[in-house]
């Protein structure tokens, strides 16, 4: 099973509509100067390859070792790493931004992997989670590639939204957690969306009190 699902996503990957959509999710996030952008349930590595791309230090994790001997497989450039590893075992405060791409939804406690999820990342980092919406179902599926600009990944689009039909949609009450704000960003005219979360407040030093300056003052005197 494991081999088939790591061969579909390779080829989902592949898809121009797959890649662009997730490339714009990434692109929003700016370009990476080294920072380190850590992708759990990486999958065949196409979201740690986008990050990559953009000057981010990549790293993958994924459960499945067939999915990282893809992702190693498959390369890609600059700074880019894969391992076989859970998301209940991440490094506290380890990363700028922590992205989990098709992930929740497979998952049985969402919020507590979300909870996992946000524990990675540095006090300003940003989690991102991409999934697909309630509008993906086929009928809609179906309509977008109707356009016609889809080429010949379109029946890709169809399996997508016909492997979603069982799914409860991941929404905000997965993702909303004290603390951080979330903001939601459409994507592949609003079958999937990206979501971002941010601390509401960066956690930073106050500025000194007059008591603490005049305690200082006492103290060098
Ligand atoms: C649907 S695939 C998505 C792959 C890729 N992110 C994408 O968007 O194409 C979900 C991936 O999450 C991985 N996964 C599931 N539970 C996981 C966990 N607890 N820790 C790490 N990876 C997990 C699976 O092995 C699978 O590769």
């Amino acid at each position: 099973m494991s081999a088939f699902a790591a061969l579909f996503f390779a080829r989902l990957g592949r898809a121009g509509f797959y890649r662009a959509l997730h490339a714009e999710a990434v692109a929003r996030l700016g370009a990476g100067g080294g920072r380190t952008w850590l992708d759990v349930g990486c999958g065949p590595g196409l979201v740690a390859r986008l990050a990559a791309e953009r000057g981010w230090r990549a790293r993958g994790l994924d459960l499945d070792p067939a999915m990282i001997a893809r992702a190693g497989r498959l390369g890609g450039a600059g700074d880019l790493g894969f391992a076989v590893g859970s998301l209940d075992d991440l490094a506290p405060g380890s990363a700028t931004v922590v992205s989990a791409a098709s992930l929740l939804i497979g998952l049985a406690d969402r919020r507590s992997a979300v909870a996992g999820l946000l524990s990675a990342l540095t006090p300003d980092g940003v989690l991102l989670v991409v999934e697909t919406t309630p509008a993906m179902r086929p009928a809609a599926a179906w309509a977008r590639i109707r356009r016609g600009d889809l080429g010949r990944d379109a029946w890709l689009l169809l399996l997508w939204s016909l492997a979603r039909r069982r799914a409860r949609p991941v929404g905000v009450d997965d993702l909303a957690q004290p603390g951080f704000h979330l903001e939601r960003t459409e994507l592949l005219d609003g079958l999937a969306a990206a979501w971002a979360l941010r601390r509401t407040q960066t956690p930073r030093r106050d500025p000194p009190s007059r008591e603490d300056v005049e305690e200082c003052h006492l103290k060098v005197a």
